[in-house]
């Protein structure tokens, strides 16, 4: 039987191309088991996971949750604002008082790069990264290339766009990782000081025209300025980054063809993308949200199979 190559999901620098294969095919399965009248599968019912979050998170937290009570695994949710991290408990501490209670899997964000790696090192526990600062966020990745399989057919040979803040952005190196072990093409597009320099050894292109960058892909995928995780000013302000690389109707019209909007949440609408843009037809917002519980629920049930 086929399996991971790995015991943690650390992010997908560490996945291979099998690996990816086999998390889609069985997320394919799990989407039809999360289509039923009856949502839910007894496959998982002697795993115990902790859902750690020491950043705020509305997709990935709720669809963690629900992708582990569809499996029908035992959980806990820790909140470290309402903590005793509060009171000065370390990280290895925290996640070595809740393991005692008998916990098989920790899915872990961090806004500290590498936090999970140094988890997966420390304590006796599956680690699934749900976002580490400006590091990785594997999950979304997975889901992004998911999506992308589902509404064109394949990743291979796609030409896909990474819009906005490259710089900061844990889903862009995710998708890059990503996209490049499913033969895309990639590339991306923002202001010079939120691309990074080393952004072309990792086998992506630039551009900083939107528009030509519109005509080149078949995808777009528009991120957010993370303002939460800089402390200088990236470009002079709000107003000028929309008129240069936000994505609005008339931008797309203008294009000789169709192209696939993506964005991984949370919108700023008005800013990185408009309300008309991200409510149209050609949006699969929402869709990247419903593929994101499919994904989460082949993860954890293919680390769950490694660990029994
Ligand atoms: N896409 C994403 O990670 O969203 P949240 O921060 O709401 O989890």
């Amino acid at each position: 039987m086929s399996e991971l190559s790995v015991n943690h999901l650390l992010g997908i620098k560490y996945l291979t191309k099998k690996d990816i294969q086999l998390i889609f095919e069985t997320a394919d399965h799990f989407k039809e088991v999360i289509n039923r009248s009856i949502k839910k599968v007894p496959t998982l019912r002697d795993i115990t996971i902790a859902n750690i979050f020491f950043e705020n998170s509305t997709r990935t937290k709720l669809s963690f949750e629900l992708a582990e009570k569809r499996l029908s695994a035992d959980i806990i949710n820790f909140s470290a604002s309402q903590s005793s991290v509060k009171k000065g408990e370390t990280l290895i501490d925290t996640v070595n008082n809740i393991l005692s209670m008998k916990v098989d899997m920790v899915v872990l964000r961090h806004p500290n790069p590498g936090a999970g790696i140094f988890l997966a090192k420390h304590v006796k526990a599956a680690i699934v990264n749900a976002g580490d600062g400006a590091h990785e966020h594997p999950t979304q990745a997975l889901l992004d290339s998911y999506s992308i399989r589902e509404k064109l057919g394949t990743v291979a040979g796609k030409n896909v766009l990474i819009v906005g803040d490259i710089l900061h952005s844990r889903v862009a190196l995710s998708n890059i990782f990503a996209l490049k072990l499913q033969g895309a093409n990639i590339k991306v597009c923002g202001p010079r000081t939120l691309l990074p320099k080393y952004i072309e050894s990792l086998g992506v292109s630039v551009e900083t025209d939107l528009r030509k960058a519109l005509e080149w892909c078949d995808v777009a995928n528009m991120l957010r300025v993370q303002s939460e995780r800089m402390d200088i000013s990236y470009f002079p302000t709000t107003r000028e980054y929309t008129q240069q690389f936000g994505l609005n109707k008339a931008l797309l019209q203008e294009l000789d063809k169709e192209i696939v909007v993506m964005h991984p949440g949370p919108i700023n609408r008005g800013v990185e993308i408009t309300s008309d843009v991200a409510d149209s037809g050609q949006s699969i917002i929402l869709g990247q949200v419903e593929n994101g519980v499919a994904i989460r629920m082949a993860v954890i049930y293919l680390l769950a199979s490694k660990i029994k």
